[in-house]
């Protein structure tokens, strides 16, 4: 089938099935442009709930898509390939989560949303790279063991008093951006403002002049006076930033950074998922219940 005839097959089951498209920044680029929205982790779970339609396909990765069935189970999700995942979320299990709460009982959980809805079940709030700081200040303890990212763990732990005990989990796309990476853009670059996300190594951040989720980076680029900009995450961004800010210069960090799950949603798979209802993703309900309420904690820690 040709593009233009997928694409107006879409949009056709679309308005039968009253679905939505969301798309994260590291979704392909003909995907985001063919989105109903586009957005960050947090951007993405609020629509889901916010959003008036009977089903919501999901060009993410699975714990986006689990995310989204969490908070609106009346909603049918969808997730175009059922193998994309995300590696990070994979580095926590529930059994290693419960033995880490027994070494450190008087610690809150705080879970990055990258997690399944399991983990998530386990721990006492969820948090997105745009809400961890607010999420972390909003809680009561000052003891808190934070899951599965050491990076975005170790970087709120440079903005809080409390104390945060890491899990090894990282995200690999961000891992292989090194501090030679950024000291090499930024030689290419003088001029250039270096923005990065907190998923990044703390030896790149160091570096940042902006530190912030995919959302965050591409609101500040827009509204910024400066014009170059070397940008420390997944390589899709390119495409929004470019898009928001056409007058301005971008330069991936690092050409290496490309996460392949958040590319298995292609148009055709989208249209697959509408043709057929496939792959539905649930989560049991004592799970999603328990997950839900570390979910609604984290809306409710930051002001809408
Ligand atoms: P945000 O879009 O929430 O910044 O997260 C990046 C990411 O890696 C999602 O998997
Ligand atoms: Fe997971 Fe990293 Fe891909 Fe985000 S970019 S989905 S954290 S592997």
């Amino acid at each position: 089938m040709k593009s233009d005839e997928i694409l107006r097959r879409i949009s056709e089951l679309k308005e039968e099935k009253n679905a939505v498209i969301l798309a994260h920044n590291y979704a392909r680029a003909e995907v985001q442009d063919n989105a109903d929205l586009v957005g960050d982790s947090f951007a993405l779970s609020q629509a889901a709930v916010d959003l008036d339609a009977d089903m919501i396909v999901f060009a993410g990765v699975h714990f986006m898509a689990e995310s989204a069935y969490i908070l609106s189970p009346q909603k049918t999700v969808l997730l175009p390939d059922a193998d994309a995942g995300c590696p990070m979320a994979d580095m926590v299990t529930v059994e290693a989560l419960r033995e880490a709460k027994k070494q450190y009982p008087d610690a809150a959980v705080v879970c990055y949303v990258n997690s399944s809805a399991a983990v998530k079940a386990e721990s006492d709030v969820c948090c997105t790279s745009a809400n961890a700081k607010e999420v972390v200040a909003a809680i009561e303890e000052n003891e808190i063991l934070f899951v599965p990212d050491k990076n975005l763990g170790h970087y709120i732990s440079t903005l809080t008093d409390k104390k945060i005990h890491f899990w090894n989990g990282f995200c690999p796309i961000h891992q292989q951006i090194t501090e030679f990476d950024v000291l090499t853009a930024k030689a290419k670059h003088p001029s250039a403002v270096f923005l990065a996300h907190p998923e990044c190594r703390p030896e790149v951040l160091k570096h940042a002049d902006g530190i912030f989720s995919t959302a965050g980076i591409i609101k500040y680029a827009a509204a910024a006076d400066e014009k170059e900009f070397i940008i420390g995450t997944e390589q899709e961004m390119m495409h929004k930033l470019m898009k928001d800010s056409p007058n301005k210069s971008f330069y991936p960090v690092s050409k290496y950074a490309y996460c392949s799950t958040m590319k298995m949603a292609t148009l055709p798979a989208i249209l697959n998922a509408l043709e057929t209802g496939n792959t539905k993703i649930t989560v049991p309900e004592d799970i999603r219940v328990k997950a839900k309420k570390s979910l609604d904690r984290m809306l409710a820690a930051v002001p809408k």
